[in-house]
């Protein structure tokens, strides 16, 4: 049953002032005045929220209608996601990280490929809702969606198509979601979802890497600092592998203490020799794209069936500017870099990594963050009605873990691991 109660028809009033504020939002204003006007609309709709007895049909969530900078990001009411399939669940989520892709969406990245997407699955573009992952609870299941009931505390990453977790509820498939780790609190859980989907599908379904296999190879991972670099880090430790990092001189002691055997400082000029003296890599997994990836390709065992996996292949931005079709095209050509062409002729592997939901990985890696050998690293929370400053924090650069959203407010006196 649900049990939330939130904006609806009745509220007028409150709605009116929303959207009252949304066309201030367009004008010139000082940020600190933007910044209390925003505070006071997301008071009066949550206020509303809380008193309003009927039944749920509405709920909070950040959304644009445009594609644009932060100034784009409206607060305000939505209607409640719906399910779409026997399989799918209704989630009230506590808590969402923020990831780099969320900004880039709201930026109009990726909008080509995933309007051809949404034509597909007859969903619209806006009210685009962003945020990738979440951890919340179960609060309706659909006819089929037997893996979990009513009540269950679960973490996970929706698909693209199906919705925003920046929002206070999200409709995921049973497949996408998976049981929290019951000793990490919904901050926490919240932080890894995303970031493990997508090292996932580099790590395990790209380069072939298991928990089996691990024990003597070599692997660099590129931008340990950041979410992804972290995770991959405690993943590959887990599994036994020898883990080499790169990242700024500042986050060396971050790295390190999630058990990165060597670490090296990207901006020092001698990188890629102390790297070299470090022998040749098994897997490289590279975040960034282009030549900040591709100039450590030659760093790969030669003829060991090495791989290098990146999770910035041209595809979204390269349709963006030429259309999906000669988009394509464009992007395929960029395996004839001098660079990836020398690895592939050094019988090593070049490969595309992207994130895709993973409901049974999700299930792996909770048992991980039970068992301590994954830790979260949340590197600052913010509050729901502050969804737009987590945005642009994580734009700024310079991560250090996961920037969290406590959608559902309880859970910052909750926090056991801070960085
Ligand atoms: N394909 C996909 O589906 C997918 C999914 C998720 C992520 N990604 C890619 O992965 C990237 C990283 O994601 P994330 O979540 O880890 O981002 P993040 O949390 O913002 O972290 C990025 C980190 O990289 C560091 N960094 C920047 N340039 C670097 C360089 N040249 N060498 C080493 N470290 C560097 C940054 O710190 P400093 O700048 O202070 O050094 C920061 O700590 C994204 O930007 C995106 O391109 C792709």
């Amino acid at each position: 049953m649900l049990q939330h109660y939130v904006v609806q028809g009745s509220c007028k009033g409150c709605l009116f002032f929303a959207s009252s504020i949304g066309l201030l939002f367009r004008r010139p204003i000082s940020t600190h005045r933007l910044a209390s006007l925003r505070e006071i609309c997301f008071r009066a709709l949550s206020t509303r929220a809380r008193n309003d007895s009927s039944p749920i049909q509405f709920m909070n969530a950040w959304y644009t209608n445009e594609y644009g900078s932060n100034i784009v990001l409206e607060f305000g009411s939505q209607p409640l996601p719906r399910l779409r399939k026997a399989t799918d669940v209704l989630v009230r989520v506590h808590s969402a990280s923020v990831n780099p892709i969320d900004f880039r969406m709201r930026s109009g990245y990726g909008e080509t490929l995933l309007n051809v997407w949404r034509k597909m699955e007859n969903t619209d573009e806006f009210p685009l809702i962003l945020g990738r992952d979440f951890s919340g609870e179960v609060v309706k299941t659909g006819r089929m969606a037997r893996r979990f009931t009513e009540g269950e505390q679960v973490w996970g990453t929706p698909s693209i198509i199906s919705g925003g977790t920046h929002s206070e509820y999200v409709v995921a498939s049973q497949d996408e979601i998976s049981l929290k780790p019951s000793n990490w609190t919904h901050i926490e859980a919240a932080s890894l979802p995303y970031v493990a989907c997508t090292v996932w599908t580099a790590l395990v379904s790209r380069a072939g890497l298991n928990r089996n296999n691990c024990q003597d190879k070599h692997v660099l991972v590129l931008g340990g600092s950041g979410g992804i670099g972290n995770f991959a880090i405690q993943l590959l430790k887990a599994w036994g592998a020898c883990v080499t990092s790169t990242c700024s001189a500042d986050a060396i002691e971050l790295v390190a203490g999630i058990g990165a055997d060597h670490v090296v400082d990207y901006n020092d000029s001698n990188v890629k020799k102390d790297l070299e003296s470090l022998g040749g890599f098994d897997v490289i997994l590279d975040p960034f794209g282009g030549q900040v990836g591709e100039k450590f390709t030659s760093l790969l065992s030669k003829w060991k069936g090495a791989v290098f996996v990146t999770l910035a292949p041209p595809v979204l931005s390269k349709t963006d500017d030429l259309g999906a079709g000669l988009g394509l095209l464009s992007a395929g050509q960029s395996f004839t870099s001098s660079a990836l062409q020398k690895a592939l002729c050094s019988g090593s592997l070049v490969s595309w990594g992207f994130f895709s939901p993973n409901g049974p990985a999700l299930d792996y890696v909770g048992s991980l963050c039970q068992s301590g050998m994954i830790k979260p690293i949340v590197q600052e929370i913010f509050p729901f009605s502050k969804t737009d400053d987590a945005y642009a924090k994580l734009e700024l650069g310079h991560a250090r873990g996961k920037i969290v959203i406590n959608v559902a407010d309880d859970e910052i006196a909750k926090l056991k691991h801070p960085v």
